[in-house]
């Protein structure tokens, strides 16, 4: 239906009466986020000239504070956001508690909540490896013209409205779904324009490769032991094949296209995972049903389980369905 150099902001447009809720403003929602990531991008890019330009703390030579990337993330994707009259509420990883926004001369009249993990793998990006941002919108459950409160932000999965990421990788790329289906959008840096290259994007329904962090696996539970064990063992189209890049959106990104399953499970010292819910995992969990996917906590839906905290952490089992099921039966018997 699209041609393939349909830019992001022709398709926002043509999309907009496919929304359920088409106001438009959910179109002015993603052109922000479009807007903020090509500005991370920028900075991810130049990353690699710290040593040069200076380190987070020093003082630049305009006179500025060098930030840590993730910082500056963080306040890029949150200025952009309040610099528009669509967001009420916005709770982001790097921040304790979530924002609430009024904009000046329209005092709580705006829907959306967003949640963000401004940068995702951060711990690679002082080794050139791919990083990316999270994003999730819900609508507001509690009345307009009044502020936002946590029973806005602790919604179920399920309950959202779109969902995406933005992977700065060999190229950068920003993937996202509105409930109907999952496209992406890679960004031409010379015109700095994102183009359709990635329509319809669907996870096969199986794959070969495993991405977890086997470094932990003493700790792991034995359902997730007897799991990898299954992945390794050889019989049939097995073993798998083991790639982690210990950047979610990247490891998501590469299984999506090549089918595969990423697993960050519970351990005996981390006993909750590691993954945020509501800025990693429903986020990430919504583009994979999108995408024939599926997301699991090891027994049920990522998106049925009803938050209780904004930081709160889960176990995520996410990928090609198959494999995804054939992880839950082992965790079942253990
Ligand atoms: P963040 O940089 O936002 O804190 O997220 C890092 C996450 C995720 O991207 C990655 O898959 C995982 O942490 C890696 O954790 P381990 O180093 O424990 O494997
Ligand atoms: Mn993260
Ligand atoms: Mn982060």
């Amino acid at each position: 239906m699209f041609h393939k150099n349909t830019t992001l902001g022709e398709f926002i447009i043509e999309n907009q009466s496919s929304f359920p809720y088409s106001s438009g403003e959910l179109s002015k929602l993603i052109n922000a986020i479009r807007l903020a990531a090509k500005v991370v991008n920028h900075e991810v890019n130049k990353a690699g000239l710290v040593d040069i330009i200076g380190n987070a703390g020093d003082i630049n030579i305009q006179g500025e504070d060098q930030q840590k990337l993730d910082v500056l993330a963080n306040e890029k994707f949150i200025q952009t956001l309040k610099n528009r009259e669509i967001v009420c509420g916005i709770a982001s990883e790097e921040e304790d508690h979530f924002i609430s926004v009024n904009s000046s001369d329209n005092k709580h009249q705006n829907k959306y909540i967003v949640l963000i993990d401004p940068l995702d793998g951060s711990s690679n990006i002082d080794v050139n490896v791919s990083v990316g941002t999270i994003f999730s919108i819900y609508r507001r459950v509690t009345p307009l013209g009044t502020p936002v409160t946590m029973e806005d932000f602790l919604q179920p999965g399920r309950d959202q409205i779109a969902a995406g990421y933005i992977v700065y990788g060999t190229s950068t790329m920003l993937v996202y779904t509105t409930g109907d289906g999952v496209n992406g959008f890679t960004l031409n840096p010379a015109l700095g324009t994102f183009y359709l290259s990635h329509p319809n994007m669907e996870f096969p329904e199986t794959g070969k490769i495993y991405s977890v962090n086997e470094g932990n696996y003493v700790h792991f539970p034995q359902g997730v032991k007897d799991y990898i064990k299954y992945c390794q063992k050889e019989e049939g189209d097995r073993p798998y094949t083991s790639r982690y890049i210990g950047s979610l959106v990247s490891d998501f990104h590469r299984n999506m296209i090549k089918g595969g399953i990423y697993i960050y499970p519970k351990s005996s010292v981390a006993t909750e995972g590691k993954l945020r819910l509501l800025y990693e995992c429903n986020p990430m969990a919504f583009i994979a049903e999108q995408a024939k996917g599926k997301a699991s906590n090891g027994f049920k839906a990522i998106m049925d389980i009803v938050p209780t905290e904004l930081h709160q952490r889960v176990p995520f089992f996410c990928g090609s369905r198959r494999m995804v099921e054939k992880a839950e039966e082992f965790m079942k018997v253990k």
